[in-house]
């Protein structure tokens, strides 16, 4: 049985007054949860912050980004060693606003999959589809690529214990969800393309579903087959709004 696995991505959002506030509120609610790890995904800069405030608290924490290198010349860039002294378990790689963004390619995307794997960070594989995809059908197609450039180049075992997240970028921020059923969908195709490589790491592959999750609409998404969980924008950056939405897994 897979845990579900709730994981806020604050994105570019919050103060140190702001972020001290919104840690307070979920460490008092942290009781009312039973069933789901919880993580918070921050700017880079508060992720010290983050460290002191949610240590030995039970709630992970990670960064948003990582970069491919070790060290040396990368102006801006953050390497995932970096990420480890600061007690990250967890970063996001390949989020839809940096593949729009910062134009980052299914290619770079698993390598970073991959370096942060390898670091022994857990990567939140982000995938997903626009709404010009969807609605020229081939949502599958666009998944089935970005899942690819990954397994053809590092093997199925870069997913192992792994975390994909399945974000149509339609629904993010947009308030617009995808039924349960149409996630469902989707999870149920890519679990099928890992296991179709490796049943145990297709089974143990925690599937989130991202894009306007809410405390209202969690319980139901959550409580299909293949969606584990939820990788979280606006509604984290709420105590109440990120503690609902744990509650439903
Ligand atoms: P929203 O929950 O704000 O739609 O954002 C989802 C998201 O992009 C999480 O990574």
């Amino acid at each position: 049985m897979r845990k579900p696995l709730v994981a806020g991505n604050w994105k570019m959002n919050g103060s140190i007054d702001s972020i001290k506030t919104l840690l307070a509120g979920i460490k008092a609610g942290l009781d009312s949860v039973s069933n789901a790890d919880l993580a918070v995904c921050a700017p880079a800069i508060y992720i010290p912050l983050v460290q002191a405030e949610l240590d030995g608290s039970g709630i992970g924490w990670g960064a948003q980004d990582v970069s491919i290198h070790a060290s040396g010349a990368y102006t801006g860039e953050i390497a995932s060693s970096m990420l480890q002294d600061y007690g990250c378990q967890y970063v996001i790689v390949g989020h839809s606003e940096r593949r729009t963004y910062h134009k980052e390619s299914d290619e770079l995307v698993a390598d970073k999959v991959e370096v942060a794997r390898k670091a022994g960070l857990t990567p939140i594989f982000c995938i997903g589809e626009t709404l010009e995809q969807r609605e020229g059908g081939i949502t599958e197609q666009v998944c089935a690529r970005q899942i690819d450039a990954l397994i053809n180049k590092y093997g199925v075992e870069a997913l192992a214990d792994g975390v994909i997240a399945y974000e149509p970028v339609w629904a993010i921020g947009t308030g617009k969800t995808a039924s349960p059923e149409q996630a469902q969908e989707v999870h149920a195709f890519i679990r099928g393309r890992v296991a179709a490589k490796s049943s145990e790491i297709g089974d143990k592959l925690r599937i989130l579903y991202g894009g306007s999750m809410k405390p209202g609409n969690a319980a139901e998404l959550m409580a299909k087959p293949d969606i584990d969980g939820g990788l979280i924008g606006g509604a984290a950056l709420k105590a109440e709004d990120f503690l609902g939405i744990c509650q439903a897994g």
